[in-house]
């Protein structure tokens, strides 16, 4: 099947982020770092990774941080310029959008994950469209929109990622109902938005990555309330499932998913990439195993 390219995406950064109180009360949580990089920037890079070329932030009040973060800083760049850090400049060339790349549409209420998707239907137009959830930073040898991209060439429809988790935590995600197992891809023939642990379809969980069809914006049109009084993305892409020459399919991605909107993934993924940085790894794992030596020694 030949599926349309995927050139823009949709990033919902509008929520609160209250499980990173107080450090959220000034600072997006967006913009939390993994030892140097923010959140944010990780979703970005793998998005440009698979060919992205437009970036739509659903934003809310307090998130102005993020809009300077990806414009230019004509000061700071002269002045690294000047002292002649070419190292760093290239570091900040990450951060640059080309002007007109990326827009900013607002949620003015929290309505949830489906409603903040849908606050971006005019830029989607009738285009196919990704959703990045930057909460869910995947380290990845090939980056997992990519992958994604590159299965959906098959495919067509709509694609979500998905991983295997135990069946007691189930009830923390969107859930796929299996039709057909083929191994890294998985048809669907239902989704559930966070069920009761005993009423779980599977244990395949989606994780926020997803290739979505503009049919999935006209479902959340109905604005139907679903899990938690909110409006689900994983309702609307459920509506999908099964429909002729589109469907819903599931794609065991590749790598390790940190889970960054809980504290104890967030620590997680700051030891892994901190691990994984080359200027670091040497002093920051001499120190992580005197650490665990002295307290098995104190045991
Ligand atoms: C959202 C989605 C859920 C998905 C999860 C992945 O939930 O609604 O379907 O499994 O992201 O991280 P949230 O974590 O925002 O409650």
């Amino acid at each position: 099947m030949k599926s349309r390219k995927v050139t823009k995406a949709v990033f919902p950064v509008a929520g609160m982020g209250t499980r990173f109180l107080p450090a959220t009360k000034s600072i997006p949580k967006e913009i939390m770092t993994l030892v140097d990089r923010p959140l944010i920037q990780y979703a970005i890079d793998e998005a440009r990774a698979a060919g992205i070329k437009e970036f739509i932030f659903v934003t809310s009040r307090g998130k102005s941080a993020l809009e300077d973060y990806f414009d230019h800083a004509p000061e700071l760049e002269n002045t690294l310029k000047r002292a002649g850090k070419n190292d760093l400049l290239e570091v900040l060339k990450t951060t640059n959008m080309d002007s007109g790349a990326i827009a900013y549409v607002r949620q003015n209420r929290a309505m949830g994950l489906g409603h903040a998707v849908w606050c971006a239907r005019r830029l989607i137009g009738n285009e196919p469209f990704a959703v990045l959830l930057p909460d869910d930073v995947i380290a990845a040898e090939k980056p997992c929109l990519a992958q994604m991209v590159e299965a959906y060439e098959e495919t067509g429809g709509n694609m979500v990622a998905t991983m295997e988790v135990p069946p007691s935590k189930a009830s923390a995600y969107g859930v796929l109902d299996i039709a057909e197992d083929m191994g890294a891809i998985v048809k669907a023939k239902g989704m559930v938005e966070k069920p009761k642990a005993e009423e779980a379809p599977s244990n395949l969980a989606v994780i926020g990555r997803y290739i979505l069809s503009p049919k999935v914006m006209t479902n959340l049109n109905k604005m139907k309330q679903g899990a938690g009084g909110e409006i689900q993305l994983t309702d609307a892409i459920a509506e999908e499932v099964g429909e002729e020459g589109t469907g819903v399919y599931g794609y065991r991605f590749s790598g390790q998913r940190y889970d960054c909107g809980s504290k104890a993934g967030f620590l997680q993924a700051t030891v892994a990439f901190g691990l994984s940085r080359p200027d670091l790894q040497d002093e920051f794992s001499s120190y992580l195993h005197d650490l665990i030596a002295q307290q098995k020694a104190a045991q």
